[in-house]
């Protein structure tokens, strides 16, 4: 081992000290980054909240969400198509869960009757029981989509009518 192999050995070994070095700083400086990015961004790999609400939105149909039109135009909750009346609040929040408001606007019934969609939705649709607030809904329900009378065609003058017997 001569004195000159010593300083080539002593320049090698500089040289890949310097090499993991460079590498190690690099890889350092990657992971920095990073982390700052974390910090500041927020976990780029997890969908962000607004991207989250807005697929949920996409996926129901019900347009009835917290952040739904809340705009009322000639009495009637334009999001729900529900009429603005007392018990409004309890039937939104009740009946627009499964379907929209509008399919309850679009029907007429007595309160018997409309106690009588209650119970069917109940027995077959997996509506759970209302409690206290039944009242307040079938109250609402008879005030605002009671059966319309007017333009139906006048009742059956029954004195007037010649009665026959199917078949004779
Ligand atoms: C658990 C789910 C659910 C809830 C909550 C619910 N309904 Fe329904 N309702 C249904 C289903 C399912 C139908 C059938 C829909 C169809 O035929 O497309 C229906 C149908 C109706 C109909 C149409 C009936 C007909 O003869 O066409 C009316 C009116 C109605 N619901 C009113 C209401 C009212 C009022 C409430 C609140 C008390 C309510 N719904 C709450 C599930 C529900």
């Amino acid at each position: 081992m001569g004195k000159p192999n010593d300083t080539q050995d002593y320049d090698k070994l500089l040289r890949s000290l310097y090499r993991a070095i460079i590498f190690l700083s690099s890889f350092i400086v990657v992971l920095a980054t990073g982390l700052i990015y974390y910090g500041l961004m927020g976990n780029p790999f997890s969908q962000s909240r607004e991207a989250t609400a807005a697929a949920v939105k996409r996926e129901m149909p019900v347009a009835d969400l917290p952040s739904a039109d809340e705009r009322i135009a000639d009495g009637i909750h334009l999001a729900t198509g529900l009429r603005v009346a007392e018990g409004f609040e309890v039937v939104r929040a009740t009946c627009t869960g499964c379907h929209s408001g509008k399919l309850i606007a679009q029907n007429r019934a007595t309160r018997d009757g409309w106690q009588e969609m209650i119970r069917w939705m109940q027995r077959t649709q997996g509506l759970w029981e209302l409690g206290k607030n039944e009242a307040d809904i079938l109250d609402y329900l008879a005030a605002n989509y009671a059966p319309v009378e007017i333009g139906r065609r006048a009742n059956l003058d029954v004195e007037a009518i010649e009665w026959y017997i199917l078949g004779e």
